[in-house]
């Protein structure tokens, strides 16, 4: 890639913007067989060969540079290690952009609306997918933003990450649970499923599988906030990651992540499942892309939509269906 660059932009790539279709590091590290959820041997040389094609050599050096036994499977505790590091300074991300109380924002009023039209009493359940160390958890358990009758549960198919939120929310003695495993085969059914920077792992058919498994479940809604693919995010997330991340694998992931974002149209198309109402709030046709960096997906059961809407008050102005971004430019 370089080589066809022309010369202004090799400086580009040079402090790191990558200019390539990205594929994140940290997604292909680790494996994990999706029916036992025991962990899969990774090839360093299978790895490295997948950046290359795609023509990421600085991402080819990231994972070079990381230990490999003789049989060339990658080293799985400095993995985890890695990761663990990596996903501790991208607390800093979720902390700067007020995760915690911009998620209240819409669960809260989701939650009143469950209270007030379902006839459910609760306690219920808030399951957090993919939830990595737990900050989005283990935040709602510090403050008990959504009520004593809301179980806080963070779920993760990394042994390593979903351990490590687990320790955390000991040390802080924080009433929540954190299990290893798929998020949607818990023997407890979710009231509403969550998720911080998750959805632009899914790619393609995951990704409407990934809203099918909510549909399909007894869950009342869902709520997952992701990066808004917007034209001034992935230098908005260079910049970000360039001031406050420092493990390389971090910065390039960071910037791929955005790179990689769904725009409001595909994820409102791929939730569109029957008996689930899909909605966007904040959407990009509505908001400044300077200040748009998450926004949320959210799914309601059509017969909660109102209560919902009720709830928000003059935030329901914000909710918009598939209906309103038709004709959007994508
Ligand atoms: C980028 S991390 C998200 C980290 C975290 N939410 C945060 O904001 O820091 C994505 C995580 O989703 C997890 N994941 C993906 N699908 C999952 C599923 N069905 N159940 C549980 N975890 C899942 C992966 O193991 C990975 O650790």
């Amino acid at each position: 890639m370089r080589g066809r660059l022309p010369g202004r932009l090799h400086l580009v790539e040079d402090v790191g913007f990558p200019l390539v279709p990205q594929l994140e590091i940290s997604d292909l590290i680790t494996a994990v067989d999706p029916h036992s959820g025991h962990r899969l041997p990774v090839r360093r040389s299978e790895v490295i060969r997948q950046l290359r094609e795609n023509g990421d050599e600085r991402a080819v050096r990231i994972v070079a540079a990381l230990p490999a036994g003789p049989d060339d499977v990658l080293d799985p505790h400095a993995v985890d290690r890695l990761l663990v590091r990596v996903h501790t300074e991208l607390q800093r991300l979720s902390e700067e952009l007020r995760l915690g109380e911009r998620m209240v924002d819409v669960l809260g009023p989701l939650f009143t609306a469950i209270r007030s039209a379902t006839g459910d009493s609760g306690p219920y359940r808030l399951v957090d997918v993919g939830c990595g160390l737990g900050y989005l958890v283990r935040w709602l358990a510090v403050t008990n933003a959504l009520g004593a009758d809301v179980e806080l549960v963070g779920v993760d198919l990394n042994a390593a990450l979903v351990g490590e939120a687990g320790r955390l929310a000991r040390a802080e003695g924080l009433d929540c649970a954190f299990v290893h495993g798929n998020a949607f085969a818990l023997p407890e059914a979710a009231t509403v499923y969550v998720s911080t920077g998750v959805l632009h792992h899914f790619r393609g058919s995951a990704l409407t599988e990934f809203f099918q498994a909510q549909a399909a479940s007894p869950a009342y809604a869902y709520c997952h906030f992701d990066i808004a693919r917007t034209p001034v995010a992935p230098l908005g997330a260079w910049i970000f990651h360039r001031a406050r991340m420092r493990h390389p694998l971090g910065r390039h992931d960071g910037v791929a992540s955005a790179l990689r974002a769904h725009s409001d149209e595909t994820l409102l198309r791929a939730a569109a499942e029957p008996g689930i109402r899909a909605l966007l709030y904040e959407p990009r046709a509505t908001a400044n892309p300077f200040c748009t960096t998450l926004r949320p997906v959210i799914g309601v059961r059509p017969h909660l939509e109102a209560a919902f809407r009720q709830a928000l008050k003059r935030d329901a102005r914000r909710l918009v269906g598939p209906e309103h971004l038709a004709g959007a430019a994508r």
